[in-house]
């Protein structure tokens, strides 16, 4: 997934998962993007000269099977196979008119994303020629990722292997949770025996890195469960395992259900109890030989197990978003595409970009950006952004460190600020602290 509009939230001041969002996925906030930008900053910017950054693609594949109920991605599950065909189409044609642009042309991806949505949901057919037209205008064989998200009901044993197929380096799998009651209270369309399967057949074709995704606090979620989820994760062993806080967003089911009925119970575990899941799950892998890379993944060998996706993208990467409302960031400008599915497709087949709005980050608030992303890996270092902004990071951010320290949430020794465990585990609702005050108290989508 990338990365959609997820955000800090007042929730978070109180203990019980209230709706609102808690992720920090990029800063400035985005509701203080606006269409005004597009024209203004990110068209001009297109328009120049690369930036000496790596590039990556992002392709957003908005279908799938059945929405879940704590699903806030934009997706739908009602599009026939002619329109699936020609929402792919309309990618590829936005790749062309993307890669006309200076900003793009002739540069070489570094990495690629194909998130969702489901990204697994498309036929084979679809996706050898989704593929075939995407590297006509621009070949990503030299990419050194490629990731494809996959739910795992979707998947046959030939569909992996034309994903194999396609030079995929790195399979995500959304498992969330083994039982089969909870997958469906959850509205999950998979069940525990389609996991095993897709898990063995993406085995067999010897993928780089295979990621299994995890949430904590699905409804329905005990301690006896989740013990028993990281039991038969650590069992299958795949290279990393990515565990997310669930969190309810607005546009969830579960959300609307819970802002309709004034008596309606507390469905989700309460954060604290979400956060000692996690904690035990990292203890439980760490016991077994993982490390843990960040605030949400597991890796089994940090020497061979890479996520360029994410890391490109938190030092500052340029990044092609496509698709129907999907992110980018290109030339030092944040941009999104059109929300809708019709202005969307409608936009790039009279030739237009489709984006809706942008922000184009002040040297400042870049600054704020990598530092708040790169912490949720745990530490940064003061001299990598001294030598990039030339700043002192100790001193431009004294009052939140020297807070965040007090709380025992962050310690400072040499080149070195990290977080503890239990800092990492809520680093979410941390992060705000670190947000120019105009932004402080905004909302976040
Ligand atoms: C785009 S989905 C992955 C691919 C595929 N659509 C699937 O669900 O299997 C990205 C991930 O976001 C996570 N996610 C979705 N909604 C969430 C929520 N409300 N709270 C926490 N994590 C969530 C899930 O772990 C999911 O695997
Ligand atoms: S399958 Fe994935 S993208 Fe689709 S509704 Fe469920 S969590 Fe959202």
């Amino acid at each position: 997934m990338y990365i959609a509009d997820r955000v800090m939230a007042s929730s978070l001041v109180t203990d019980r998962t209230e709706v609102g969002n808690y992720f920090v996925a990029n800063y400035p906030p985005f509701s203080v993007w606006t269409s005004e930008a597009v024209d203004r900053d990110a068209r001009p910017r297109l328009a120049q000269p690369p930036a000496d950054v790596p590039l990556g693609l992002y392709l957003h594949i908005p279908f799938c099977r059945k929405r879940c109920h704590f699903c806030y991605f934009r997706v739908y599950t009602d599009k026939n196979a002619s329109e699936v065909q020609g929402y792919l189409d309309v990618l590829a044609r936005e790749w062309e008119l993307f890669s006309a642009q200076p900003a793009v042309a002739g540069r070489p991806l570094n990495f690629v994303y194909f998130g969702g949505g489901t990204p697994s949901y498309i036929s084979t057919r679809q996706l050898e020629s989704l593929v075939s037209r995407m590297d006509a205008v621009s070949s990503w064989r030299s990419a050194e990722e490629i990731t494809f998200e996959c739910e795992p009901g979707t998947l046959s044993e030939s569909k992996i292997a034309t994903i194999r197929g396609l030079g995929v380096t790195r399979l995500s799998l959304g498992v969330e949770n083994f039982d089969d009651r909870i997958l469906e209270i959850n509205g999950r369309a998979h069940r525990s025996g389609e996991i095993d399967k897709a898990y063995a057949f993406a085995q067999s074709l010897d993928f780089p890195q295979i990621n299994i995704d995890l949430i904590a606090g699905m409804l329905g979620e005990t301690d006896a469960n989740w013990q028993a989820c990281v039991r038969r994760t650590i069992d299958m062993a795949p290279d990393s395992v990515t565990i997310y806080q669930m969190e309810l967003p607005f546009n969830t089911t579960i959300s609307r259900n819970l802002l309709a009925s004034a008596d309606a119970q507390e469905p989700v575990a309460a954060w604290s109890t979400k956060r000692r899941w996690v904690a035990e799950a990292f203890e439980a892998l760490e016991a077994a030989g993982y490390t843990i890379g960040s605030a949400y993944t597991a890796v089994r060998d940090p020497r061979k197990t890479k996520f360029i996706y994410r890391d490109r993208l938190w030092q500052g990467a340029d990044l092609v978003g496509l698709g129907v409302a999907s992110f980018g960031h290109v030339g030092g400008v944040h941009m999104q595409n059109l929300d809708s599915f019709e202005a969307y497709c409608a936009a790039v087949e009279e030739g237009r970009l489709p984006l809706n709005r942008a922000l184009w980050p002040t040297g400042d608030e870049r600054l704020i950006r990598e530092f708040v992303l790169q912490l949720k890996l745990g530490s940064v270092r003061p001299s990598y952004f001294h030598g990039k902004y030339g700043v002192d990071v100790l001193d431009r951010f004294q009052a939140p460190l020297d807070g965040l320290v007090a709380e025992g949430w962050l310690a400072i020794a040499g080149d070195r600020i990290a977080l503890s465990r239990e800092g990492l585990l809520r680093v979410d609702s941390l992060l705000p602290r670190f947000f120019r005050p105009e932004h402080a108290s905004v909302r976040y989508t």
